[in-house]
């Protein structure tokens, strides 16, 4: 049959288009932030899904349901990848006591969608998740946890469950009222002390929780680039405020060898063997490196639409002088830092060596000894090769190149130049 591959890509697509179309459906209360006293303003009457809930402000135009100016909530988004120090910066949110945290719940998304391709390059996929990450964002940052309940396997019953991906690294998730197992008293609780403590999650409670706090914070590390949010950058519902995190292309890739054993498991055999193997996945480098490329230039480039929204923070910055850049990014924000931010940086950026090892996400250890070890890990061939395949990003980041081995492994000298980034206000 001519054309058959045309045919599988649309009966793939359409599948995955169904089982969204599916999911959006299914939600009693597709969108939180538009909610309120008289649904016939919002096109709510002949049920949920009358209107296109999420394209746009359809029918929502002339009511003043979100006075943002009154509850003024900051909407903070960390834009990351994988290994790139998010969750040191997910923490340095989290810490706060008026911020309600989310790790990565765009992981339900992913698996829900596309669980086979998890790493999919596909264009028509990737619009089918970033279209649904978007709009379960949106719900979020309005505290519409039930929407979440969708994507989660298996479907929560009577709004819990014990799956939410990473609920221990929430604080407000392990803390009352939504799990009574530890006091105020009991200070950090650790996350593997809260998923085994606190149990089923029950999803009201964590909405509540998450209207009581003044503002809510989401880390993700599976949208590409800042021009895929472009939509939700722009919701005049919303107050986001981007932090775009990179770290040294080097270092990730440093990291995620040591961290995903099996999915990177030939950068190891090139690391142990000195050869690089035929059938190296080198997009496992590229993609970060054209991401940040992308991203970067958009958000260097000022376009209006991230005016007072966008933030680009280096991880090795934050590494080597944790405080202080702390107080720029919650200057950034708006908000004042308060004492427990101060607290977990001062417990957590010293050397507490005996806890780094068990924590694979883990943010306990000394960050700023840790932000170059990689020099230490990698062979100078696979830092070679990195250094060409992202040169460009290298030098827009103020990450130096090294010219020999001996110059990658004496720490005498940082590869990470002074380089000012300012949040575009
Ligand atoms: C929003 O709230 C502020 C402060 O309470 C008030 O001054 C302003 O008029 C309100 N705006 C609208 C559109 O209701
Ligand atoms: C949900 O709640 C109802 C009513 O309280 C109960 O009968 C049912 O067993 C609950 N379902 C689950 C799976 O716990
Ligand atoms: C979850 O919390 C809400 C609010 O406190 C409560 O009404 C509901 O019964 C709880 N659900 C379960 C299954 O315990
Ligand atoms: C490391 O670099 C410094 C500064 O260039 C130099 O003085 C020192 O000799 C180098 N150390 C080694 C072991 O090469």
């Amino acid at each position: 049959m001519q054309c058959s591959w045309k045919a599988v890509i649309l009966l793939a697509l359409a599948s995955i288009a169904i089982q969204y179309t599916a999911i959006r459906t299914l939600t009693s209360k597709p969108f939180q932030l538009c909610p309120l006293p008289s649904p016939q303003n919002c096109g709510l009457l002949g049920g949920p899904e009358t209107e296109p809930p999420f394209e746009g402000r359809a029918g929502c135009d002339d009511y003043p349901y979100f006075n943002f100016s009154a509850s003024r909530k900051t909407h903070i988004l960390v834009l990351a990848t994988t290994r790139s120090g998010s969750s040191f910066v997910g923490q340095l949110l989290n810490q706060h006591s008026d911020v309600f945290y989310l790790f990565e719940p765009l992981y339900h998304v992913q698996t829900t969608l596309i669980p086979r391709l998890s790493h999919s390059r596909n264009a028509a996929d990737r619009r089918v998740m970033l279209g649904a990450s978007r709009d379960l964002l949106r719900s979020l940052y309005g505290c519409d946890l039930y929407f979440l309940e969708s994507y989660i396997k298996p479907a929560p019953a009577n709004h819990t469950t014990d799956k939410l991906f990473r609920r221990g690294a929430s604080r407000a998730l392990c803390s009352q009222p939504v799990c009574d197992a530890f006091s105020p008293a009991d200070g950090n609780v650790e996350e593997g002390d809260c998923v085994k403590k606190c149990t089923t999650l029950n999803m009201t409670l964590a909405a509540d929780a998450c209207r009581e706090k003044r503002h809510v914070a989401i880390k993700i590390v599976r949208v590409p680039e800042i021009g895929d949010l472009r939509a939700l950058v722009e919701d005049p519902r919303l107050n986001i405020k981007v932090i775009q995190l990179v770290r040294d292309p080097r270092g990730i890739l440093s990291s995620r060898i040591e961290t995903f054993r099996d999915t990177y498991r030939l950068w190891r055999i090139w690391r142990a063997t000195g050869r690089r193997p035929y059938n190296l996945d080198l997009s496992q480098l590229t993609v970060v490196c054209e991401d940040f490329l992308s991203s970067v230039s958009t958000g260097l480039s000022h376009p209006h639409w991230l005016k007072g929204k966008y933030m680009l923070v280096r991880y090795e910055d934050l590494a080597r002088n944790p405080l202080v850049k702390t107080k720029e990014i919650y200057d950034y924000l708006g908000l004042p830092m308060d004492r427990y931010v101060e607290e977990w940086i001062q417990a957590n950026t010293r050397g507490s060596t005996e806890l780094s090892a068990k924590h694979k996400y883990g943010t306990v250890r000394d960050s700023a000894a840790n932000a170059e070890s990689w020099r230490l890990k990698l062979s100078y061939d696979m830092v070679e090769y990195t250094q060409t395949t992202c040169e460009k990003v290298l030098h827009q980041l103020g990450y130096k190149a090294v010219m020999s081995a001996e110059e990658l492994k004496n720490m005498s000298i940082s590869l990470v130049q002074d380089k000012t980034f300012v949040p575009f206000l």
